[in-house]
């Protein structure tokens, strides 16, 4: 592991602070064990976590959204998920809830939805 990593992994996320601690714990350990996996994939999945703190209101933390109507992205194929993000940042994916999705897309770099797909792939799937 790259001391970037170490240091990816183990920096508090800003909105790691309401929840509570075995929660953020999850998170920072699961970044941990995933990076003396993969480090270069690590690296996407912890800027894809900081870049997710926007995306936590709405999706929940860990990729699980606390709204009922909203989609869980935790687990979900990699590859869909960049698709959704370009399809929502170039306006093509409508809907009555694709707004929200295409206003938040519009500061989204290819990279960013690179390293969000990532991040949100790798979180473990719902039961
Ligand atoms: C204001 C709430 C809100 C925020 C903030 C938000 N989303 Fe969404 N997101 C939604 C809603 C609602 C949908 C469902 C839209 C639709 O019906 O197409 C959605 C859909 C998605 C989808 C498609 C999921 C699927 O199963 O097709 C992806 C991927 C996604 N969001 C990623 C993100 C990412 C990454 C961020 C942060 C950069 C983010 N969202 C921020 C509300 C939000």
């Amino acid at each position: 592991m790259s001391p970037t990593n170490r240091t990816a992994a183990t920096r508090t996320p800003d909105w790691a602070g309401p929840l509570p601690a075995s929660l953020s714990a999850c998170v920072v350990l699961g970044l941990a064990a995933f990076g003396l996996a993969a480090p270069a994939a690590a690296d996407d999945a912890a800027s894809g976590l900081a870049k997710s703190a926007i995306c936590a209101s709405c999706h929940g933390p860990l990729g699980l959204s606390p709204v009922p109507t909203y989609p869980n992205l935790a687990g979900q194929n990699r590859l869909y998920l960049e698709y959704a993000l370009r399809l929502y940042r170039s306006g093509e994916r409508r809907g009555d809830q694709a707004g929200m999705m295409y206003t938040v897309a519009q500061a989204l770099s290819d990279a960013d939805i690179a390293e969000l797909a990532t991040y949100y792939a790798d979180l473990p799937r719902p039961d």
